[in-house]
């Protein structure tokens, strides 16, 4: 089935994937595509509205972004937002002037009559972030909100059916911002609201199923959320003709790699080979302690075992990429893009005898893989699993990794796990673990002088890990869990918290 379908087009502005989330969570299908998509493919797309999003440009600057006049020709309704309402002014002959003071923040707007602010309290709250704003409204065009600052906060050309918000609609400081664009949407659009997790999972399932016929599949399963939610959908639609590799490296989290066993193996029925690597892993790493090396090394024979695992079942016909929405935009992009290579196991389909890619989840943000997961029936540890990267804990023992080190760590991080679970923070903590430092010191047990290691303790609040906040965890769960480490895991005698933000840190310590 085809969806109705919304196009954002993309200028650059740092809230254009949240535009898109938000029609989403409305219920309607849209995809954001750059500003320069052609009027033919967009006339391909059928879509029922267009948004223009914010940008770090002005209409004003030589070389301005602007995108096929034709969009707004279409005669489907057409939405500017920041930047997109500016160049809507701009391609219809208003002008746009830079103002006296930038706005930025919570400011007071009143809003008109006009059909985008239906139901909507009229002296409200709205978020502003811009330099420029539209001075003369083009002819034709209405205004419909004022700010102190901005005497053209909103304005509509009802017969063409084009309408700009300077303001954010799409950010939570917008208390109206929902309600403004669920009446673009479905008010002015006429969208039907279709865009369903039950009725995506199905439809995919059913592609998948044709798309694969009686082949093969293989599939690198981390037990990650993504590579955990691809796999139950191909699995859902192919059964054993997928066949998953769990390369163990030895270096997951206590008790992991038993857990993607039981949950995939046991509990879904699936083809699920684990490679126990973990002395291989840990002999290669042996006395190596440049994080950079650590990471090469680890990804390097992590390729080595998932290809030898791979030859031994002969040619397959399609590799499952775990590849989400943001990852296509970005890579789509152009200048936005901010590619995090090391997210990624690189060089995997390289080496791997197969005929195709097969990516379940390249139409889905990462609250959508989870709310997809929740559907297929994957339990919440997994569905709700935080970021863990690739190295695993080799890149959170600072210096060289033993077997000791290593067990000392599992139990300290299961212990800090199992705390902040227990207070109810799980969620609202976006990451949070434990480092063992190569650092010792002296403490004192029972009439017993100790010389140990301190063990750090890091949690980050954060929405896209290029940027984090510490987490404020109470002082009184910080002491349960320190009270509780140094008396149940031997050779840490001295724990301490991470209060750094990144920048200037990073979440991870190597
Ligand atoms: P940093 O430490 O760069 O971490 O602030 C940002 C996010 O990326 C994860 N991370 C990695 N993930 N391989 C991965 O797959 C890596 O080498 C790696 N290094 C950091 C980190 O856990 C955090 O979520």
């Amino acid at each position: 089935m085809r969806h109705e379908l919304v196009l954002v087009l993309d200028f650059g502005g740092q809230y254009n994937q949240l535009i898109a989330r938000r029609v989403r969570e409305a219920g309607v299908y849209c995809e954001m595509l750059p500003y320069t998509t052609s009027i033919e493919k967009i006339n391909e797309l059928n879509p029922v509205g267009v948004i223009l999003t914010g940008g770090p440009a002005s209409v004003t600057d030589a070389g301005a972004p602007f995108c096929d006049k034709e969009i707004l020709e279409l005669g489907v309704p057409v939405l500017g937002i920041c930047y997109g309402m500016q160049l809507i002014s701009a391609m219809n002959g208003g002008t746009v002037k830079k103002a006296k003071q930038r706005e930025y923040g919570r400011v007071e707007i009143k809003l008109g009559d006009s059909r985008l602010f239906e139901n909507c309290e009229k002296d409200t709250i709205c978020w502003m972030s811009h330099t420029y704003h539209v001075d003369n409204a083009p002819k034709g065009f209405e205004i419909t909100a004022k700010s102190a600052n901005c005497p053209a906060g909103a304005f509509e050309n009802k017969k063409k059916d084009l309408y700009g918000v300077q303001f954010h609609p799409e950010v939570n400081h917008t208390p109206e911002g929902t309600k403004i664009l669920r009446n673009f949407l479905y008010g002015i659009c006429g969208a039907k609201g279709d865009w369903k997790m039950s009725t995506y999972v199905d439809d995919m399932i059913k592609k998948i199923r044709d798309k694969v016929g009686d082949k093969q599949v293989l599939c690198a399963m981390s037990g990650g959320v993504d590579s955990s939610v691809a796999a139950v959908m191909i699995h859902k639609a192919v059964g054993k003709q997928l066949t998953n590799i769990f390369v163990d490296h030895g270096l997951l989290r206590k008790n992991e790699g038993d857990q993607v066993e039981e949950v995939f193996n046991k509990q879904f029925d699936m083809k699920l080979i684990r490679v126990n690597a973990q002395r291989q892993f840990l002999d290669k790493l042996a006395g190596v302690t440049d994080p950079e090396t650590k990471r090469k090394i680890i990804g390097e024979e992590f390729i080595r075992v998932f290809e030898a695992e791979a030859k031994k079942l002969g040619k397959v016909d399609f590799l499952v990429q775990g590849t989400i929405y943001p990852d296509v935009i970005e890579s789509g992009a152009g200048d936005a893009a901010v590619i995090k290579s090391h997210h990624n196991v690189g060089g995997l389909p390289d080496l791997v005898d197969f005929k195709e890619i097969i990516e379940p989840l390249r139409d889905l943000f990462k609250d959508e893989v989870r709310k997809a997961g929740l559907e297929l029936g994957i339990p919440d540890h997994i569905v709700w699993r935080q970021p863990f990267p690739g190295p695993g804990l080799a890149i959170r023992i600072i210096g060289d990794i033993t077997d000791e080190k290593l067990d000392i760590l599992k139990d300290a991080d299961w212990i800090f796990r199992e705390e902040i679970k227990a207070a109810g923070l799980g969620r609202a903590i976006n990451q949070y673990f434990a480092v063992l430092t190569g650092m010792r010191s002296v403490g004192v047990m029972g009439d017993e002088r100790t010389y140990d290691y301190t063990l750090a303790l890091r949690g980050v609040t954060t929405t896209d890990f290029m940027t984090a906040d510490w987490a404020r965890i109470p002082y009184d769960v910080l002491e349960t869990i320190s009270n509780r480490i140094v008396n149940e895991v031997k050779s840490i005698n001295r724990i301490v918290y991470d209060i750094t933000s990144k920048p200037p840190a990073t979440i991870e310590w190597e």
